[in-house]
């Protein structure tokens, strides 16, 4: 239901004091802290920060997937609960995850695995199959594989079956939680690029969740940095990358590899200098 709220509607992604605690009743953990994020209708806003920092469960929460404590969640206008599985694909979110390897099902031909996203669409069976195709293509892969297998693919094709999956229900949000981590370098920057085409062709809001600070500020308009489950620093994304003024965030600028090793050895020198442990 829309917001009676003009600015809030042309949000699509809005989290508000959000919590998220793991473990039992007895023994929880909260490992999100009253993190607020908002990314606007056809934005790109990065979330970076080290491993363990919250960032997939910030996602997760998103989605419908992981109960929040305390906050709410609206993706276009719409709250998201975690009670009614698929609040968040109704509203229009889609993800695209880091393994492209165990995020597609490997007894799935391509076919099954497009169809099945968009079976709580019902379309007639004509309509999946000219859709698959039509995906098939934006991502740049063959329409005629959809009588194979993901292992038949690389890494890289993998991916783009993974964001032709997401595309199938034309998502107005898509949340891209490492999506070119576990892939080799040179094909990182043509899945990086793919999305930015996509995202210009069809004028979708992302959210770019990445540890790689280079990456985002590539993709990203604004970004928001987080550690040990809370945002500690938020701008454009230039800004952030340029001045950082958070330690964790330097810390994060630092493990960018830099072309220029002189320059990569003075940046560790003040990084040692200010004391702050440079993330792997
Ligand atoms: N299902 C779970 N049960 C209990 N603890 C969890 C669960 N999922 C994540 N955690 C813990 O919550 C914290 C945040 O994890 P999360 O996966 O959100 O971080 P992340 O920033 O995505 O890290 P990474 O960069 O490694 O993907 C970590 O301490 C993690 O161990
Ligand atoms: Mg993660």
């Amino acid at each position: 239901m829309p917001t009676s709220d003009p600015a809030l509607d042309n949000l699509a992604l809005d989290i508000e004091g959000v919590c998220i605690d793991y473990g039992s009743t007895k023994r929880r953990t909260r490992v999100v802290h009253d993190v607020s994020l908002t990314v606007a209708a056809g934005e790109t806003v990065g979330l970076v920060g080290e491993s363990g920092s919250g960032k997939t469960s910030i996602a997760m929460a998103a989605l419908g997937v992981v109960a929040t404590s305390a906050g709410r969640i609206l993706v276009n206008g719409r709250r998201i609960d975690p009670a009614h599985r698929g609040s968040a694909v109704a509203a229009g979110a889609q993800a695209v995850f880091q393994s492209p390897y165990s995020s597609l099902d490997p007894a799935m031909p391509i076919r099954a695995i497009l169809a099945e996203a968009a079976v709580h669409l019902r379309l007639p069976r004509r309509e999946v199959d000219a859709r698959a195709r039509a995906v098939l293509d934006e991502v740049g892969l063959d329409p005629r594989i959809t009588e194979r297998y993901p292992r038949e693919f690389s890494g890289g094709q993998r991916q783009r079956i993974a964001i032709a999956r997401a595309m199938m229900v034309r998502p107005r949000l898509l949340i891209a939680d490492e999506p070119t981590s576990a892939l080799d370098l040179s094909v990182q920057a043509q899945v990086a690029n793919l999305l930015m085409d996509l995202q210009e062709r069809h004028g979708m809001s992302y959210l770019v969740i990445s540890h790689d600070l280079a990456l985002v500020h590539h993709l990203a308009a604004r970004m928001y940095v987080m550690h040990r489950g809370r945002i500690v620093e938020a701008g454009p994304a230039d800004e952030v990358y340029r001045t950082p003024q958070d330690p964790y965030t330097r810390a994060l600028v630092d493990a960018a590899p830099l072309p220029d090793p002189a320059a990569q050895r003075r940046r560790r020198a003040r990084a040692a200098a200010s004391q702050v442990e440079l993330p792997r």
